[in-house]
């Protein structure tokens, strides 16, 4: 199987290129320097490959950022998987995009697969519309909905704690948005199994099991790293960002085997 991985250099990215890489697939990793997704010209190098699948790992992924450059972001976000998709479609590959918990407003206690969505953030819209084009024009894609990612190849919530529990004798944390940590190898092996097994085409909520709000995470971080400092909850009202987030973001997973619990898999990040 001929996959190709676009943002190959990003965080997730470089999980699943490590997952690919202990089957037998012929992989093609490409990053913004090789394949600008925003520029449809641009796939025509890609002609002389015959891909069986493409896993798109671009994005504009600053949630705050993006309340200031929309423009950017809608042209990596929607238009930049619009021409993947319509690459996809006239060239019969199959399409993984991994999308957002951002997508919904967080006035549920959980979200299934099916859910309307209702973003809150200028990222999740962008994130909703390219869903939703994947949604009305391809039949061969799948949509991995993740939230609060972390791993080792990117700034992360996890690292941002570390660095901030060795500076400081007291942190305070949201205790007021509740969601669900991911661990990109957990992720990836996941994405990695809809492709062996076979899975059905759509929509896929994949995160670890479990939830918590970010005092809670931070928390877990502090007692599993021993620090001294002081973790100290609060409201959302004393951090505010640009960009508004779901108060509630947890994602049902009711299509998969159900992932190792969120502490299990920091605990695991952390050892490494
Ligand atoms: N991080 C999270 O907590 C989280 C949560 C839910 C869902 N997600 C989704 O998960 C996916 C992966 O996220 P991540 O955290 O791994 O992101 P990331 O580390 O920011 O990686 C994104 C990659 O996309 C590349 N890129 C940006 N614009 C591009 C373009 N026009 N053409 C080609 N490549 C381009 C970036 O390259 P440059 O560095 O050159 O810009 C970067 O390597 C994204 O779809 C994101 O929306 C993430």
């Amino acid at each position: 199987m001929n996959i190709l991985i676009t943002g190959s250099k990003g965080m997730l990215a470089k999980d699943i290129i490590d997952e690919l890489k202990k089957n037998n697939f012929q992989l093609y990793c490409m990053d913004r320097e090789e394949l600008d997704i925003t520029k449809k010209e641009e796939f025509e190098k890609l002609n002389d490959i015959k891909l069986d699948l493409i896993i798109n790992c671009a994005a504009y992924t600053n949630v705050d950022a993006a309340e200031e450059n929309k423009e950017l972001c809608y042209n990596i976000n929607f238009i930049g998987v619009k021409n993947i998709a319509d690459y996809c479609k006239l060239k019969n590959i199959i399409l993984i995009h991994i999308s957002t918990d951002y997508v919904f407003d967080g006035n549920k206690k959980s979200y299934d697969e099916e859910d309307v969505k209702k973003p809150l953030n200028y990222y999740g819209v962008t994130k909703a519309l390219a869903e939703d084009y994947l949604i009305y024009n391809l039949d061969k894609f799948y949509i991995a909905r993740t939230s609060w990612l972390f791993g080792k190849n990117g700034i992360n919530f996890i690292e941002k704690m570390k660095k901030l529990m060795n500076e400081k004798k007291e942190i305070k944390v949201i205790n007021d948005q509740f969601g669900r940590p991911t661990y990109t190898k957990d992720l990836s092996k996941t994405l990695v199994l809809l492709i062996t097994q076979n899975k059905p085409f759509g929509v896929y909520n994949i995160t670890n099991s479990g939830f918590c709000s970010w005092f809670e995470f931070a928390s877990e971080i502090k007692s599993i790293i021993n620090s001294e400092c002081k973790i100290v909850e609060c409201g959302s009202e004393e951090f505010l960002t640009k960009a508004i987030r779901p108060k509630n973001s947890i994602l049902n997973n009711n299509k998969i085997e159900k992932l190792r619990n969120w502490k299990e898999a920091v605990k695991e990040y952390l050892s490494e």
